[in-house]
C-alpha cells in the first residue's frame, strides 16, 4: 500500500495537531490516525488491569492485545466507548510514561501502519514522520509558544466545565515537552524534510489552509 498517500503532523502537546489533522483529513476525505489515543488506550487498559507500570513486557502485551476501534469521533475499547475516559489527566500522564518504553512502541507499530487505507491517511503524533511513516508524501512539524498552548488547553478545559489555572498548565506543558523531547525511544523532533509551522498567531483554520496548500503542491510535483 505504499502508493496510498500519507500526511504526517507531529508536534508538542496542545500545538493543535489533533484539530488540524482531523480537519485536513475531512477536507481531503482521508482517514485519520490519532496515534496519541493508542498510547492512551494502552495506559487505560493497563491501569484497569493493574499491570505494573515498570514491567515493560507486560505493558507491551497489553498494547499488542488492544481490542480497540475508532468510529468517527468515538473511540472504543472492547466495545465500550472510552472517548472521555482516555482524556483523563491520570491516563495522559500514564500514556506519556509508558510511551518511553521501546517494547510498547514496537507493539503499537503494526496497528498504526494498518490505518493507511485508500484514499489516504492523515496521522498525528510525535513520531509519525520520523518513525512510523518515514516516506510520507507530506510531513508537517507543528509548534506554538508555551503561552499559546497553555491558553488553548485552558480554554478547552474551561469549555468542558473543568477548573484550570494557567500557571499549572504551563508547568505541565513544559514537563511533557521535556519528557517527549529527551526520551531515547522515538523522541519528539522534526522529521527530515518536514515543513515547520508555528501556529502561535494563527487560527486552526489558517493552519489547515497552509497544510492543504503544501499538500496540493507536493501532489502536482
Ligand atoms: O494530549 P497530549 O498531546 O499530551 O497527548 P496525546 O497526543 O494524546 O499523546 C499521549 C502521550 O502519548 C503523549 O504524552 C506522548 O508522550 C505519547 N505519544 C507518543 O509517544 N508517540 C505518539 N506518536 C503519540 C503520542
Ligand atoms: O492534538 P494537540 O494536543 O496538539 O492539540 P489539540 O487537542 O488539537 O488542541 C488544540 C486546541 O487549540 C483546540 O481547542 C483548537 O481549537 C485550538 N487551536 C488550534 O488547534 N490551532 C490554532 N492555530 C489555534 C487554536
Amino acid at each position: 500500500n505504499s502508493a496510498i498517500p500519507v500526511i504526517t503532523i507531529d508536534g508538542p502537546t496542545a500545538s493543535g495537531k489533533g484539530t488540524v489533522a482531523q480537519k485536513v483529513a475531512q477536507h481531503l476525505g482521508f482517514h485519520y490516525l490519532d496515534s496519541g489515543a493508542l498510547y492512551r488506550l494502552t495506559a487505560l487498559s493497563a491501569l484497569r488491569r493493574n499491570t505494573p507500570l515498570d514491567d515493560e513486557h507486560a505493558l507491551a502485551k497489553v498494547a499488542e492485545h488492544l481490542h480497540c476501534h475508532f468510529d468517527g469521533m468515538h473511540i472504543f475499547l472492547s466495545n465500550e466507548d472510552v472517548s472521555d475516559a482516555i482524556r483523563a489527566e491520570v491516563v495522559g500522564n500514564t500514556a506519556s510514561q509508558i510511551a518511553t518504553l521501546m517494547p510498547v512502541r514496537q507493539a503499537l507499530y503494526g496497528l498504526q501502519l494498518g490505518f493507511r487505507k485508500a484514499p489516504g491517511l492523515v496521522a498525528d503524533g510525535r513520531d509519525m514522520g520520523t518513525v512510523i511513516f518515514p516516506h510520507a508524501a507530506l510531513k508537517v512539524f507543528l509548534t506554538a509558544s508555551v503561552d499559546a498552548r497553555a491558553q488553548r488547553r485552558y480554554k478547552q478545559l474551561i469549555d468542558k466545565g473543568f477548573s484550570a489555572n494557567m500557571k499549572d498548565l504551563s508547568m505541565d506543558l513544559k514537563m511533557r515537552d521535556e519528557r517527549d523531547t529527551h526520551r531515547s525511544s522515538a523522541p519528539l523532533k522534526a522529521a527530515d524534510g518536514a515543513h515547520h509551522l508555528d501556529t502561535s498567531e494563527m487560527t486552526a483554520e489558517q493552519a489547515v489552509q497552509q497544510v492543504l496548500s503544501w499538500y496540493a503542491a507536493v501532489k502536482t510535483n
